[in-house]
């Protein structure tokens, strides 16, 4: 195992991406990185300048400019589908990604101290902001079971919404991402899929944990 690990999660929306690399963060004390948040960050700041309509890159860049990668805001706005649709557009803006590029490959490269290592999770990690990590994961479930379970999750913070309209938004988000010209998501050539549709949170962080100690025997 290398003095200071570095593993890029990628995948669909909802796919629990995220779900896993907390984990594994926590198994392994590594520093995590939810990149979606700068994205859904820089959406918010445009929301609230009410810029978001025709979105312009000049103004998407000044909102770069005025997020605090370390110190996102984590509140339920920024998680709400209207900040996620918003946040697909923003990502689709070469000047903004490649303004996030240096935060993220920073946050890779120095984690926090009294960590063993940084996990970001995102869409293009495994692809383009760390080419060289030790593992790359790559999550994706049926779209169906997706939006199902985005769906429970915001009934449970008491938020209304339909599963159509949920599984609508997810699979447009994909198509959006899928399809951009820069950075595009797919997985690594070199990733380890997950069929997280399959597995319960429990066995999906085992799964992976797996992977990880069978590199080193
Ligand atoms: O992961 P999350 O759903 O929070 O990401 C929100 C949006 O941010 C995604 O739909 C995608 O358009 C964008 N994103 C990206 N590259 C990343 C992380 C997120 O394009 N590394």
């Amino acid at each position: 195992m290398p003095d200071s690990l570095r593993i890029a999660v990628d995948g669909t929306a909802a796919s629990g991406k995220g779900t896993l690399a907390k984990g594994l963060a926590q198994a392994l004390n590594l520093a995590y990185l939810d990149t979606g948040a700068l994205y859904r960050s820089v959406a918010l700041g445009l929301i609230r300048q009410n810029l978001h309509q025709n979105i312009r890159a000049e103004d998407a860049v000044a909102a770069v400019r005025a997020i605090s990668p370390l110190n996102l805001p984590d509140d339920a706005e920024l998680r709400s589908e209207k900040t996620s649709a918003i946040a697909a557009e923003v990502a689709r803006i070469p000047e903004v990604r490649q303004a996030l590029i240096p935060h993220q490959q920073r946050f890779a490269k120095h984690p926090p101290k009294g960590y063993h290592g940084a996990i970001l999770d995102g869409r293009d990690i495994g692809t383009i902001i760390l080419p060289d990590a030790d593992f790359k994961f790559y999550c994706d479930a049926e779209s169906a079971i997706r939006a199902k379970r985005r769906y429970n999750e915001l009934l449970s913070k008491g938020e209304t919404a339909t599963h159509t309209d949920i599984l609508t938004a997810i699979e447009a988000r994909d198509q959006h991402d899928k399809t951009r010209k820069v950075a595009p998501l797919r997985a690594a050539e070199d990733a380890h899929h997950i069929n997280t549709g399959t597995l319960s949170i429990d066995d999906m962080i085992a799964k992976a944990m797996q992977i990880i100690a069978s590199a080193n025997e």
